[in-house]
């Protein structure tokens, strides 16, 4: 017995292992990455260095499009659940670069859930995204809103989803999309928001405001992310299911600088107009988490913002 674990040296794949690793879990847990350099590799190999040391937790660098490698992989271990977290991420990337997300996303992805059926897998989570919705304003968005992507990164996870609804309609195979919405917080991402001003304030890195600022955010702390992997780990899977995992409180970029700038060296920020594959709003509803889940409690965005702070201030220099 084992669970799976794919995008391991990525931001959410890593934190759920060490949220796994936290709680002392004696069941086997096999990473796998294929550790592409969309963003510093020296970050992905500080978070594997980290799951290294944990427990039955084992590392190969394995890339979804390595079916001969995934089906050995299969075989020997014997997993009951598989964790995707593995894509080509970030949406203004696959304005220039589609075919990495068709690789991963779409090949890579149809590799790992065919595999799970065959292996009859029975818990299946993939990541999905807000970014489904495109610019649908009917906030907070419900799970089942029409979906209308306006970038290639969200119609790759339209189609993930529109992939596993069919496994299950034609084969009975059961899987959980779970679609986040802006996640942040310590070892982010290099290229979201957060991340990119505090690297511009310590690293004297630019920092360009996309929409003179205007954007607006559901984010949501890693560590509620993780939390609330492990509350839905714990339930049955019955059907094809779909979760927004998102805070239900969006905010406006600009109050994050204001935030930041009281707790920060001041730095120029540079404001540019709108990025045409860009939503101007993201908000969901999470009353179908909750209620699953009962976890009703958020962090407090300002609270996480001074954790996520402190913590990239003593790791500044991974990010250089
Ligand atoms: N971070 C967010 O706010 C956010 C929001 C919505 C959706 N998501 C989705 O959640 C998942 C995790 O996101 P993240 O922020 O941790 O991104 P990330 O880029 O940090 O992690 C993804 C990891 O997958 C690996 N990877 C990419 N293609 C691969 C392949 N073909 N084979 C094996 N490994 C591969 C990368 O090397 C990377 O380490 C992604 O599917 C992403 O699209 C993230």
């Amino acid at each position: 017995m084992a669970i799976l674990i794919t995008g391991a040296a990525g931001f959410i794949g890593y934190s759920f292992c060490e949220k796994l690793a936290k709680i002392n879990l004696k069941t086997k847990v096999i990473c796998i990455d294929n550790i592409n350099n969309y963003y510093s590799i020296k970050i992905k190999k500080a978070r594997l260095k980290k799951i290294k040391n944990f427990s039955n937790f084992k590392f190969f660098k394995i890339d979804l499009n390595n079916i001969i490698k995934l089906k050995k992989l299969f075989s020997k271990y014997k997993f009951t659940e598989v964790y995707n977290f593995a894509a080509q991420a970030g949406v203004r990337y696959s304005e220039t670069n589609p075919s990495a997300y068709t690789k991963s996303n779409i090949e890579g992805f149809i590799n790992l859930i065919t595999l799970s059926k065959e292996n009859n897998i029975k818990k299946f989570f993939y990541a999905s995204s807000s970014s489904v919705y495109g610019d649908n304003k009917n906030y907070p968005l419900k799970e089942n809103e029409i979906l209308f992507p306006k970038n290639f990164y969200g119609m790759t996870k339209k189609l993930n989803e529109d992939f596993a609804k069919m496994y299950y309609e034609n084969y009975k195979f059961k899987s959980v999309g779970l679609r986040f919405f802006t996640v942040f917080g310590e070892w982010g991402r290099p290229d979201m928001f957060m991340i990119k001003y505090l690297n511009a304030v310590y690293n004297s890195k630019k920092f360009y405001l996309n929409n003179y600022g205007k954007h607006v955010r559901d984010f949501t702390y890693i560590e509620d992310v993780t939390d609330i992997l492990l509350k839905l780990r714990n339930k049955k899977i019955v059907k094809n299911d779909i979760y927004n995992i998102c805070s239900n409180n969006p905010v406006g970029l600009i109050k994050i600088i204001n935030y930041f700038q009281r707790i920060s060296p001041k730095i120029k920020v540079k404001k540019r107009g709108f990025q045409k594959s860009d939503v101007y709003k993201t908000h969901g509803c999470n009353k179908k988490l909750v209620t699953i889940t009962k976890r009703k409690k958020f962090t407090n965005v300002f609270l996480a913002l001074k954790k996520t702070h402190d913590w990239f201030f003593k790791y500044r220099n991974l990010y250089r």
